[in-house]
């Protein structure tokens, strides 16, 4: 057995960490979730989920989408939401329970498993130290005075240069490289992170030079990139920003989210804006739930990532015309969403160019107020201006644009908005087109049909969901023991080889099954959270999960229906056991049945069950 070596597995630490967390709150600060009986309820993140499919399970401290099938502990939840390695993972939670971890000794080899790329720890650990030397620039009285001119110029208040972490890289080419080099650190994850650039002769250089630095976060507040404003007002951009990274997507990450994360929860409500100094402005003042895109236009990435948070969201553009364009396309961009969105826009209720200006104005925040008062559906801009396309037109050109307009629906995801949106949406269609609701209806339900018969390859194929699960009988019978370790004592000799990992098939379910004779080893019970705190496997986990909260839905979490399950599925194995290995069983019957009574019997057996497990007959239904 490999029991010694997965010593590991019960690991102080990991006990320790996962008893101080509640994965209750430690998802909800992600998600927002519901109570629903005696679990709880939200949108997966680890799949384009429309109802919400994930559940919180309290009194087991595990979680699981019954869509994709992602789940296991909180450990695992943060690995893969935060895409952190298991000690990554394991630190953070351990400092959000202000546990501290035995000393690490790290493994020898290249770091991380992360192949030969810098990992994204390193990258991590040079945004953070560039944050801090760009913090320490400004208040640096020769090199951060320019910054400071622009902070006081632009009336950022002292609280909001702390709370956002605001800093000011050097006039120099290398500022932060003298510093790291200074430091003895590496400079590669600090090319990788974008803050060095290459010379010709092989050297680097300061990326980020004469810039107010506005460090951008994702969601538990670790410095992914960058924004760096000019100083001079010659310089070229406007804003600098970081590269995409291994720790930077754009087009998920929302500036200033880890500030306002938690007004957006509490409010269910987000503000998104266009600009960094607009998303300050807003929180100077206390508009505490804006955030910002980073100068990208708004994605599905990033509308995905606050619809978990939040019911509505309201879009805030600026009064130009790209604003408009861009209201235009978050239109597009919101529209099967299942979420509450409003657009607003600064024009015309106020001629300030954006958030920020409006707000250094007296009387700005009601000003600000009466904008997001005047907020529309984005239904109603996207009528408007189907009906200005159309009105006055002759029947031909009218009809050709209703046409075009429906095919764009259609291709945004018509299909999967929920029914009695959808219901408005015809019905609005057949008022603008002047067609009566009736032969709208058909010509949707035909392009929509046309829609899905589209080859694969133009499909997102990464939001289709899972194959449906299947279990076992062994797999139910692990599950059970999950949720009520004592039903091990109710095995009787010849059937315990049932539950053994050899008797396992390959995969998964084998690797539940050795994780649990290990638990027994130490004998520990073997509940779900010690079985996952046992496995290190991410599908292993999951399937752990899975089957298990499917036998306590089975069940309803009552004991005894566990144990009659139990004993259903007990028998089922053992039936099907005798019908894999006639010989073998045949040998082995103690009453000398013979080896053709034995097959006579099997082939009355598979009459009965056939090759289908599932159809085996089940106690009440
Ligand atoms: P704006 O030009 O509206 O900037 O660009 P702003 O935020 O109002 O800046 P101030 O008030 O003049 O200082 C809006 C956003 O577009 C991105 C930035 O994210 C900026 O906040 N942007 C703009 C860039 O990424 N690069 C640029 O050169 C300009
Ligand atoms: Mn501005």
């Amino acid at each position: 057995m490999t029991t010694l070596t997965r010593t590991a597995a019960f690991n102080d630490d990991k006990r320790r960490v996962l008893e101080a967390t509640d994965i209750v709150r430690l998802i909800g600060e992600q998600i927002a979730l519901r109570p629903k009986g005696r679990e709880l309820v939200g949108l997966c993140p680890f799949h384009n989920d429309h109802t919400p499919s994930m559940c919180v399970v309290p009194h087991k401290q595990i979680f699981h989408c019954f869509s994709c099938g992602a789940g296991g502990d909180a450990l695992r939840f943060v690995m893969d939401y935060h895409k952190m390695s298991f000690r990554e993972a394991l630190q953070h939670l351990a400092d959000r329970a202000g546990i501290r971890l035995t000393p690490w000794r790290a493994s020898p080899g290249p770091a991380g498993g992360e192949g030969d790329q810098t990992p994204r720890s390193a990258m991590l650990g040079a945004n953070q130290t560039a944050c801090d030397f760009f913090r320490a620039i400004l208040q640096h009285e020769e090199h951060g005075r320019a910054a400071r001119e622009v902070i006081e110029r632009r009336g950022i208040a002292p609280e909001m240069v702390e709370a956002f972490g605001l800093g000011a890289a050097p006039d120099k080419w290398d500022g932060l490289l003298l510093t790291v080099q200074k430091k003895g650190l590496d400079p590669a994850p600090f090319r990788a992170a974008g803050l060095f650039k290459a010379r010709d002769d092989g050297g680097v250089y300061d990326a980020f030079r004469n810039r107010l630095m506005f460090p951008i976060h994702d969601q538990i507040g670790r410095v992914v990139g960058f924004g760096g404003r000019r100083i001079r007002e010659e310089d070229d951009p406007k804003y600098l920003n970081s590269a995409e990274s291994a720790v930077f997507d754009k087009g998920t990450t929302l500036y200033a989210l880890h500030q306002a994360a938690q007004t957006i929860r509490t409010s269910r409500r987000a503000v998104v804006v266009e600009g960094y100094m607009d998303a300050i402005a807003c929180h100077q003042a206390g508009v505490r739930n804006a955030v910002a895109t980073l100068g990208t236009a708004l994605t599905v990435g990033n509308a995905r990532v606050l619809r978990r948070l939040c019911d509505t969201v309201v879009l805030l553009f600026d009064g130009d015309e790209a604003g408009m364009k861009a209201a235009e396309r978050a239109v597009e961009v919101f529209f099967a969403e299942p979420i509450d969105v409003r657009i607003a826009t600064l024009a015309p209720h106020t001629d300030a160019k954006d958030p920020d200006e409006l707000l250094r104005r007296e009387g700005g925040r009601e000003a600000l107020e009466r904008v997001f008062a005047a907020a529309a559906d984005p239904l109603d801009l996207l009528f408007a201006r189907v009906r200005s396309a159309t009105q006055g037109r002759g029947l031909a050109a009218r009809s050709r644009t209703i046409d075009e307009f429906t095919t764009r629906l259609v291709a945004l995801g018509l299909s999967t908005v929920e029914p009695v949106r959808y219901q408005l949406i015809v019905r609005r269609i057949a008022e603008v087109a002047g067609v009566d609701y009736e032969t709208i209806g058909q010509s949707l339900r035909q392009k929509i049909t046309r829609h899905r018969a589209r080859p694969a390859a133009e499909s997102t194929g990464a939001d289709a969901p899972a194959q449906p699960f299947r279990a076992d009988a062994q797999a139910h019978l692990l599950a059970c023991l999950m949720c009520h370790p004592d039903l091990w004592n109710r095995l009787k000799d010849e059937e315990w080889e049932l539950l053994s990992p050899e008797s396992m098939a390959e995969g998964p379910a084998r690797e539940v099954a050795r994780a649990m004779a290990d638990i027994r080893l130490h004998e520990e019970p073997t509940t779900l959270g010690a079985v996952l705190a046992a496995l290190d496997d991410a599908e292993a986990q999951r399937f752990a999960t899975r089957i298990s909260t499917m036998v306590d839905h089975l069940t309803g979490g009552d004991p005894s229906r566990l144990v009659a399950h139990f004993a259903e599925r007990l028998r089922e194995a053992m039936l099907q056991r005798t019908i894999r290995r006639p010989s073998r069983a045949a040998a082995e019957r103690p009453d000398g049945e013979s080896w053709m009574q034995a097959v006579l019997r099997q082939r009355e057996l598979r009459a009965a069950v056939g090759h289908d497990p599932t159809r085996l007959p089940r106690p009440g239904g």
